[in-house]
C-alpha cells in the first residue's frame, strides 16, 4: 500500500485522483490547492484533509507520493520540496518549465534517494508499446524515419480559465510544451534522443491572448541516421486526431486516432494495434493516465527506479529549448 497527494485541483487533477481511487493499492491521504474552494470542494468529494499550502501538507501529512498537477512553473519548486520532505514525486509533464529548471530538478531527485517520475502517459498506449515493439523487434527491418503533426485548437477561454497557460515565465511555452510534447518525446522514445534539432516556432494567429508560441515546425536528426519531421499548431479549428508515422525498411507503419497499421510493399494494409477508447469530451487525453499511475506507484512499493524519469523527460524538454532559442523565442540563457 503507498499513500498519495495531489497538489493542483484543476482540469488534470482528476484523471490522478480517479486513478489513485480505482487502485486498491494506494490510499489519498490529501489534496492541496492554493484556491481554498478548490481545495474544500476535493477534500469533501474524496474525504481527504484539505490543504492550501504544500509545506503545511508535506508536515502533516507526509504522503509516499505527492502527485504535481500544478502550472508548469511550479512543477520544479514542489516536486524539489516534497523530495526533500521525503516523498517520492509523479510530476504530470513537462518536468520543469526550461530544461535548466529540469536539470535541476533532476539533480535534486538523484541526491533524494527517493523516485521522481513524469506523466508521459501516452508511452502507456497499446499503439505506443505496439510503435516501439515494431522498432526493437524489426519485423519490417531497421526504422528509417519518423514524422509526426498535432492539428488542434485552443481559444481565448482555454487561455482565460487558467491565465498561465499564456505565457512564458509561468508555461514556458505554448503548443510545444504545453499541448504537444507527447508527441516529441513519442518520437525521440521511439527513434532515439535526437543528436540534432532544428525547428521554427511562432505565434501565428493567438497574438491577441497569449505570448506563447501556436505553432511549430521541427526537424531531428536521430541516431544512425534516423531523420524525423514534426508539426504542431493550436491554429486549427478543432482537435484532429495524432498522427505519426514510422518509415521501416519494408513497411510504412502509420498510427491515427490510436489506430496503427501497416501498409506493405504490395500495398496491404494490416491493422496491428487499437488502443482503448476513452470517451468524453477529453477523450483526447487518452486512457493511459491510470496505467502509468498504476506502475508509478508499484515501483516506489518495490523499491524499484520508475523509467520515465527526469532524465527522461529532458529529452524533449532540450528539443524545445533548441526551437525556442533558434526562434529567438527566449534567450539561451533563460532556458
Ligand atoms: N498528461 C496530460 O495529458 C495533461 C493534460 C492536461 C494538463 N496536463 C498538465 O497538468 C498540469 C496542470 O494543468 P491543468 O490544465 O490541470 O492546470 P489548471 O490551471 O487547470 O490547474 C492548476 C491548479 O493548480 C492550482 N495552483 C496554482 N498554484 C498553486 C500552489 N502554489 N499550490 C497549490 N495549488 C496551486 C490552481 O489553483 C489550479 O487549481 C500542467 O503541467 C499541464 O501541462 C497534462
Amino acid at each position: 500500500m503507498t499513500t498519495a497527494a495531489v497538489v493542483g485541483i484543476g482540469d488534470i487533477s482528476g484523471n490522478h485522483l480517479y486513478a489513485i481511487a480505482q487502485n486498491p493499492g494506494i490510499e489519498l491521504v490529501a489534496v492541496c490547492d492554493i484556491d481554498p474552494a478548490r481545495a474544500e470542494a476535493a477534500a469533501g468529494h474524496w474525504n481527504v484533509p484539505g490543504f492550501t499550502d504544500v509545506e503545511a501538507m508535506l508536515a502533516a501529512v507526509r504522503p509516499d507520493v505527492v502527485h504535481v498537477t500544478l502550472p508548469h512553473y511550479l512543477h520544479a519548486p514542489i516536486a524539489a520540496a516534497a523530495l526533500r520532505a521525503g516523498c517520492h514525486v509523479l510530476t504530470e509533464k513537462p518536468v520543469a518549465e526550461s530544461y535548466g529548471a529540469g536539470a535541476e530538478l533532476a539533480d535534486i531527485a538523484r541526491t533524494s534517494g527517493r523516485t521522481l517520475g513524469v506523466c508521459f502517459q501516452n508511452r502507456y498506449n497499446d499503439s505506443s508499446i505496439a510503435l516501439r515493439t515494431l522498432v526493437d523487434d524489426r519485423p519490417y527491418g531497421r526504422v528509417l524515419a519518423g514524422r509526426a503533426s498535432v492539428w488542434w485548437h485552443r481559444n481565448a477561454s482555454y487561455y482565460a480559465s487558467s491565465p498561465w497557460r499564456r505565457t512564458w515565465r509561468e508555461a514556458g511555452g505554448g503548443v510545444l510544451i504545453n499541448q504537444t510534447i507527447h508527441t516529441i518525446d513519442l518520437l525521440c522514445w521511439f527513434l532515439g534522443a535526437p543528436e540534432s534539432v532544428s525547428g521554427v516556432a511562432a505565434n501565428l494567429t493567438h497574438r491577441d491572448i497569449v505570448e506563447v508560441e501556436d505553432t511549430a515546425t521541427v526537424t531531428m536528426r536521430h541516431p544512425d541516421g534516423v531523420t524525423s519531421v514534426y508539426f504542431a499548431t493550436n491554429s486549427h479549428s478543432s482537435d484532429a486526431p495524432v498522427e505519426l508515422e514510422l518509415t521501416f525498411e519494408s513497411a510504412i507503419v502509420r498510427l491515427q486516432g490510436g489506430v496503427v497499421t501497416a501498409t506493405t510493399a504490395n500495398g496491404a494494409v494490416e491493422v496491428l494495434a487499437s488502443d482503448a477508447k476513452a470517451t468524453g469530451d477529453r477523450a483526447y487525453w487518452g486512457t493511459s493516465h491510470a496505467r502509468l499511475i498504476d506502475d508509478f506507484h508499484a515501483r516506489v512499493a518495490e523499491g524499484e527506479p520508475f523509467w520515465i524519469d527526469a532524465d527522461a523527460a529532458l529529452v524533449s524538454l532540450g528539443v524545445l529549448r533548441d526551437v525556442y532559442v533558434a526562434s529567438g523565442l527566449v534567450p539561451a540563457a533563460e532556458r
